[in-house]
């Protein structure tokens, strides 16, 4: 049997102005991802064709949707008229004709791919609706689902439903699946008289029971359907996330000791034999190879960490960091844009940004590449085995060459050549007997005055 063919309506027209936010809810992020990200990343594993719906001027809502799924259609919802009225906006997608059409929440960022497939199972077994419900701790504002045999008759929205319905425990999660062929029948008939004179996806249950059409429910886990309407909820689906996260680390043998006090971004990468101490912080974009040490109140972003090395306690890591293997980066060192070698020592107090420093060179305490001159930024270039004495500044553009020496306090402004010592300091003065002279002075002036 061929593979059954799939549409995927993503609604992202949230005001989200619970958020107290300045920008769109579905851009916010939990684990250095936008929700929206999150939702376009389950729904780009199932594959199958999608489509977004946005809010009026919400530009960046689209843009940030074509990045992950460039092929999305995006769709304007003219105006919040409820659930059913934003599957609508996408009409024009919907008459293509796919066989199944899931409908998912972009505020809903924890669902799995796993469950979006287990949705659209029963489509190809014949039935025309499948509803995903939950039993939520509170169910106070979900819509309940009214299930008899095995069969879902209809989904009650709370404000219209009566005292028995309230207490139904199974609750709407707002995902759902339709049988294409059934589709735009059913959600061309829901209407909104209702409570909140909304257009109610809802509704479609009850519409394709009417007509003879089956609808079922499935399960799953609150944790996996939390909806996100403010910064409270976004902290919670925050730690609910983290859980997933450490977990799959731990699994996958990385060690730590206090995993609750480790932050990871969606898409941090932990090879084999990484320890990670407690107190650290990865944003977005950071590889890390086997073998590698993150010590305490580290924070990592954007960057790439060879295999052996150690990190921290105390080190930042921005982005364009590529850290090569061995390299011993120790407590208060900050790197951005920059190479550094393998077996490079940077052990202490050192801003390195917008460099390269070849393998094997070893960068002195309080080492500083002065690469910004009010205007632009300028590259520094450090050789392999290199030696840099400790407190000195690098004043970029500039050039150290392999192996060579760069005396300790020194001030750097032109190229070093390869195997040269440079020295860019004041002068050593020596007064024999000055500190005597004065100390005897003070104190013939103390006895004076007694
Ligand atoms: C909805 C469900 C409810 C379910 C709950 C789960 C309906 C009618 N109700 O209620 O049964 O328990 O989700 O969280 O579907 N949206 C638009 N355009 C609109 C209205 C909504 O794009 O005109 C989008 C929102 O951005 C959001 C989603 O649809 O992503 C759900 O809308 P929301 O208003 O949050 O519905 P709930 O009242 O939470
Ligand atoms: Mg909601």
């Amino acid at each position: 049997m061929p593979a059954r063919t799939c549409l995927t309506i993503v609604l992202a027209a949230g005001e989200g102005t619970r958020m107290r936010a300045s920008r769109p809810k579905v851009l916010h992020a939990i684990g250095g991802r936008t929700l929206l990200a999150h939702v376009l990343l389950a729904v780009r594993d199932i594959g199958g064709d999608a489509a977004v719906v946005i809010a009026p001027g919400q530009e960046r809502v689209a843009e940030a949707a074509r990045e992950i799924l460039p092929q999305a259609a995006v769709f304007v919802q003219s105006e919040r008229r409820g659930t059913a009225h934003a599957v609508l906006a996408a009409r024009a997608a919907i008459e293509r004709g796919a066989d199944d059409i899931l409908i998912v929440f972009a505020d809903t960022p924890l669902i799995t791919p796993q469950t979006l497939a287990r949705l659209r199972a029963p489509l190809a077994q014949g039935r025309a609706v499948a509803v995903l419900g939950f039993r939520p701790a509170d169910p106070g504002g979900y819509g309940r689902l009214v299930t008899q045999g095995g069969q879902l008759l209809a989904i009650r929205e709370e404000k219209d439903a009566s005292a028995a319905e309230r207490a139904i425990t199974l609750c709407n999660a707002g995902l759902m699946a339709l049988k294409g062929d059934n589709a735009l029948a059913i959600l061309d008939r829901i209407r909104d008289d209702n409570a909140k004179h909304e257009f109610y996806l809802t509704d479609a249950v009850e519409i394709a029971h009417k007509s003879g059409l089956s609808a079922v429910a499935l399960e799953t886990e609150e944790d996996e359907v939390r909806g996100i309407n403010s910064q409270g909820q976004l902290a919670e689906a925050e730690a609910v996330l983290q859980r997933r996260l450490r977990n799959a680390a731990l699994e996958a043998g990385v060690s730590m000791v206090a995993p609750d006090t480790v932050f990871l971004a969606a898409d941090t990468k932990l090879g084999k034999d990484v320890v990670i101490e407690p107190y650290v912080v990865f944003g977005p974009g950071v590889v890390v190879e086997d073998g590698v040490v993150i010590h305490s109140f580290s924070h990592l972003e954007g960057a790439h960490v060879g295999r052996g090395t150690s990190i921290g306690p105390y080190a930042r890591l921005r982005p364009g960091a590529r850290v090569g293997a061995n390299v011993r980066l120790g407590n208060f060192v900050e790197v951005k844009e920059a190479d550094i070698g393998d077996g490079v020592r940077l052990a202490h107090l050192s801003y390195v940004g917008d460099a390269s420093v070849g393998a094997g060179a070893l960068i002195g305490a309080g080492t500083i590449t002065c690469n910004y001159d009010g205007r632009e930024k300028h590259r520094t270039e450090i050789g392999e085995n290199a030696f840099i004495g400790s407190n000195s500044a690098l004043v970029a553009p500039v050039r150290v060459g392999d192996g060579a020496y760069v005396g300790t306090g020194s001030v750097v402004t032109d190229d070093v050549p390869a195997g040269a010592l440079a020295l860019g300091r004041g002068r050593q003065v020596i007064k024999e007997g000055w500190a005597s002279r004065l100390r005897n002075m003070t104190s013939a002036g103390k006895k004076k005055s007694d």
